[in-house]
């Protein structure tokens, strides 16, 4: 008997605050971030069948099905490493991850339909590795807690576990320690994604923090207090931040531009979504968001309209 299709949404994030606060000894940067889900969403279902299929959820996201030549992307790098767990349980020989993932995609169809752009600072990519996680652990009932799923995630991308949880979360260590926090009132935002690319960009945008965009993670403190102080906390312009926000100005080249088109579209602030290029803007009322992004679209941007928390 063929075990029932399992749907998961896969939220995109933007980041409240992002304070980077220094380097560590093992190379990552120590962060302190409150993080949400958005209500920008991928969909990852799994079922019969076998093999990994990848398509754009409407027309006008075709092209976010970029491959990357010779790498795995992060589905299948999720698929590969609960294949390992699957066979542990069958009592099965290790495999190298290509052959796991291979093994993994004979037991079970897994279908992505992309909304979130890539490679654009929204964490799509690791949200869909959390919701491969998900639906895998339960389609092949493995039974992983949790916590062994955040674990797993871990591997996969320092903001990876987040998408374990969703909703609002304080993240810190490199991004893989959580605590979850109220939700705030329903915020607004316009994202706006520019077409500016950069190889290898997380890496490179650390690599270009010094010490004048380190934060030392008050700020974050100071919302998470704001959001513990009661249910629908409203959030103020002054309570977000984004420790990138410099570098990615140097980094991309020509988002100065992008930032002063959603200003005067009326975003009360602009900030960097993780480290970029994609811009939010922050809006008060969900009419004034929407018309923000209706008009970048009828300019031929690639914007959306968003709330959070999802
Ligand atoms: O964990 P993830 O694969 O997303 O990280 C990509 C790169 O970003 C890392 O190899 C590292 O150079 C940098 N990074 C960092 N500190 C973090 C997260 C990522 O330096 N907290």
């Amino acid at each position: 008997m063929s075990r029932p299709a399992i749907s998961v949404r896969a939220p995109a994030k933007v980041n409240l605050t992002l304070e980077v606060l220094g380097r560590r000894a093992d190379g990552y940067h120590e962060l302190r971030s409150v993080m949400t889900t958005v209500t920008l969403a991928d969909e990852l279902s799994v079922g019969s069948g076998a093999g990994f299929v990848m398509a754009a959820a409407t027309d006008d996201a075709e092209g976010l099905l970029m491959p990357v030549p010779g790498a795995l992307n992060t589905v299948e790098r999720a698929v590969a490493v609960l294949a390992v767990r699957l066979r542990e349980r069958e009592h099965l020989s290790p495999l190298s991850p290509e052959a796991a993932l291979r093994f993994g995609l004979e037991r079970a169809g897994v279908r992505l339909a992309k909304r979130i752009p890539v490679a654009a600072g929204l964490g799509g990519g690791s949200s869909d590795a959390a919701a491969t996680l998900i639906a895998l652990n339960r389609y092949w009932s493995l039974g992983l807690e949790q916590l062994e799923l955040q674990q797993l995630a871990a591997a996969l991308g320092s903001d990876c576990p987040f998408f374990i949880r969703g909703g609002v979360q304080l993240a810190s260590g490199r991004g893989e320690l959580l605590r979850p926090l109220p939700s705030p009132a329903r915020l607004w935002l316009c994202l706006l994604r520019p077409p500016l690319h950069l190889e290898r960009k997380t890496a490179r945008l650390y690599e270009l923090l010094g010490p004048g965009d380190y934060g030392d993670g008050a700020r974050t403190v100071a919302l998470t207090a704001k959001l513990e102080g009661g249910c629908g906390a409203q959030i103020d312009p002054e309570d977000l931040c984004n420790s990138f926000d410099a570098a990615a100005e140097h980094a991309f080249g020509g988002l100065t531009v992008y930032r002063t088109i959603l200003a005067g579209l009326g975003a009360a602030a602009v900030h960097l979504c993780g480290a970029g290029p994609t811009l939010a803007g922050w809006f008060t009322d969900q009419q004034g968001c929407s018309r923000a992004a209706s008009t970048l679209r009828s300019e031929g941007h690639a914007a959306w309209a968003v709330s959070a928390p999802a």
